[in-house]
């Protein structure tokens, strides 16, 4: 009986340790796996108890009951799962009811039987505490969300990757203001340096006139920025910022077109129109 009571208090002390667990190691999701195995462990363990409790409480009542012992030692497992009991014992069962030659006897609810209908509420409570108190695993509701967000990312992780694909020959200017936005910032950190504040020029040319070292177009400033010009100073990114990046760049760079800034620099390359959409971002430079 001691047993049992420890082992009754153990098993609701076990989700308190793994939701403190829980709280302290702000546990992912491969440990899901091994607190699923602990619970079904503890379960077993409880079951196993359960069997050896009914057992014991099955003995003792045909000691009370008087019953020699002998004939319920030759019982085989089988017939103890079962709750079998002799034929010789059946007049000692008899409930003293009778319909038509059919008697009601007094047998024993199978051991199999207990033990599944104590294990599922065993098996409910652990489910309770598990989901509904502690919170340990996640609801179906919860578990949906957190594959939708997984996916999420594995997404875009995809898309960032299919963004390589933009080369010099297939980039395509961008236009969207708030994406231009986060150009200006690049600029600022890799760029101002020697193209000036304003890209009005410094060491490297001024990048905001029709003139041209090496081609006005989006094509062309992509190259430019991609394989930069490194007997005359400019760098070459494309170890440094991914192709969608540089295609950014090459966009954020043609819409600076036309927004003279103070103190240019003097034109160098040939004059050409460049293949510019022009967008009204002159907030993004005068700022
Ligand atoms: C270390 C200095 C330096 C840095 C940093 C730099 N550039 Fe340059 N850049 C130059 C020089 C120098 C040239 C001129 C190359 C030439 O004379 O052929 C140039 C040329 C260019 C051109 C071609 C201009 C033309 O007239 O054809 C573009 C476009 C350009 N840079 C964009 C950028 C962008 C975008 C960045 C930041 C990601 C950047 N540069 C960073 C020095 C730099």
């Amino acid at each position: 009986m001691k047993k049992i009571i420890l082992s009754i208090i153990a098993l609701s002390a076990s989700p308190v340790l793994f939701a403190q667990n829980a709280a302290e190691a702000n546990i992912g999701e491969g440990y899901y796996d091994i607190i699923l195995w602990i619970l079904i462990a503890i379960a077993v363990i409880v079951l196993i108890i359960t069997f050896s409790l009914l057992n014991s409480i099955n003995e003792l009542k045909n000691k009370i009951a008087g019953d020699s012992g002998s004939e319920h030692a030759k019982l085989s497992l089988w017939e103890k799962l079962l709750s079998l009991k002799p034929l010789t014992m059946e007049k000692d069962m008899d409930m003293g009811h009778e319909y038509d030659g059919i008697r009601e006897l007094n047998n024993s609810v199978p051991i199999w039987f207990n033990v599944l209908f104590y294990g599922l509420i065993v098996t409910g409570i652990v489910y309770l505490f598990t989901y509904h108190v502690f919170n340990i695993m996640p609801l179906q509701a919860q578990e949906y969300k957190n594959e939708m967000a997984a996916a999420q990312i594995q997404k875009e992780a995809y898309l960032k990757t299919s963004g390589n694909a933009i080369d010099e020959n297939t980039v395509k200017q961008i236009t969207d203001v708030a994406k231009l936005e986060g150009g200006k910032k690049i600029f600022v950190e890799r760029c101002q340096v020697c193209h000036g504040e304003h890209a009005e020029g410094k060491v490297g040319p001024n990048l905001t006139d029709e003139f041209w070292i090496h081609g006005g177009t989006i094509n062309a400033i992509f190259k430019t920025i991609k394989e930069g010009v490194p007997a005359k100073g400019m760098v070459s990114w494309k170890n440094v910022l991914k192709p969608d990046e540089m295609q950014l760049m090459a966009s954020y760079v043609l819409s600076l077109q036309g927004t003279k800034p103070a103190n240019p620099k003097d034109p160098q390359g040939d004059k050409m129109v460049s293949d510019t959409t022009k967008i009204q971002i002159d907030s993004l430079v005068k700022k």
